[in-house]
């Protein structure tokens, strides 16, 4: 069995592809520029004609659609035809993720969505401010999420591919508990051996600072609104990883302990 993975050099698709590799699948990461995966093969999702080139010999697909609209997905579907998707959707149903469902569901029968919260490697986003000082900016310190390891995502993913009895289903993955940004910011410093400080920007700061990096407005929005509505009401913990996988989801200061290179300069 030959399984296409996209977004290859992503943080879910990279552990998908290491995964499969690792368990003797014969895996293929579509990728824009050589990256040294296993298996790759050149390919852009914006151009449906790479990656039905890329999909000769494929039997699955492991699909991040790292857009936020599905504006291009129909063609991409067209080319992976009835092959089974397996889609690294989202929790909370933001309209590109329900979009790129809803255009798999009428494409075949043969899918199974990940919907995780928000990931531990959200927090690389961190990484410049922890290389170049001790202190971390940003909005909604108290906002809790159980984050997920993109390991677990992946892990989930590759079952969903190698195993019978995942098609049609909807997982909804979640880390093993709520981490406050502050907390997650205290449990990068321990694990790389330095005392950080997390201070709180306002909203308005943080808008600004967003428009400043480029981001696009509608998304800076829904973002600030998602975030704010969060520290009321955080992500709900679920047990599909464990069930899954039959071990524990993987825990934040896990996340960190994997990533401390990234936060040293
Ligand atoms: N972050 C969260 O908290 C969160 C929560 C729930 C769901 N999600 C979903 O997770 C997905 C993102 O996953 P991720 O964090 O693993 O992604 P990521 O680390 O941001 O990586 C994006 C990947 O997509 C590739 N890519 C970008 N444009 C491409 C193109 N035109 N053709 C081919 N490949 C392209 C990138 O390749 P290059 O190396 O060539 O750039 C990279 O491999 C999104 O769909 C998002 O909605 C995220």
């Amino acid at each position: 069995m030959t399984i296409l993975v996209t977004g290859a050099t992503g943080k879910v698709g990279r552990q998908a592809v290491s995964q499969l590799h690792a368990q003797g699948h014969d895996v293929r990461a579509l990728v824009r520029r050589p990256s040294g995966l296993p298996g790759e093969i050149p390919g852009d999702l914006t151009d449906a004609g790479s990656v039905k080139q890329a999909l000769d010999g494929v039997d699955k697909v492991f699909l991040v659609w790292p857009f936020f609209d599905a504006d291009n997905l129909a063609p991409v579907l067209e080319a992976i035809s009835d092959r089974h998707i397996v889609y690294l959707s989202s929790s909370g149903e933001p309209p590109w993720a329900l979009a790129a469902e809803a255009l798999i569901e009428q494409a075949t029968p043969r899918w199974t969505f990940l919907r995780p919260t928000g990931f531990a490697g959200n927090a690389l986003e961190f990484a410049p401010e922890i290389k170049a000082g001790d202190v971390v900016r940003a909005p909604f310190g108290k906002m809790a999420r159980p984050l997920i390891h993109e390991y677990d995502m992946a892990a989930v993913g590759v079952l969903a591919l190698t195993e019978d009895g995942h098609a049609g289903k909807k997982y909804e993955l979640s880390g093993p508990e709520l981490v406050t940004q502050i907390e997650q910011v205290q449990i990068i410093g321990d694990v790389i051996g330095r005392p950080l400080r997390f201070e709180e920007l306002s909203p308005e700061q943080a808008k600004a600072d967003m428009t400043a990096a480029g981001w696009p407005q509608q998304l800076i929005d829904s973002a600030l609104g998602a975030w704010a509505g969060m520290l009321e009401t955080p992500e709900a913990i679920t047990s599909t990883v464990e069930e899954l996988t039959g071990r524990p989801a993987k825990t934040f200061r896990e996340w960190a302990e994997d990533h401390a290179a990234d936060f040293r300069a």
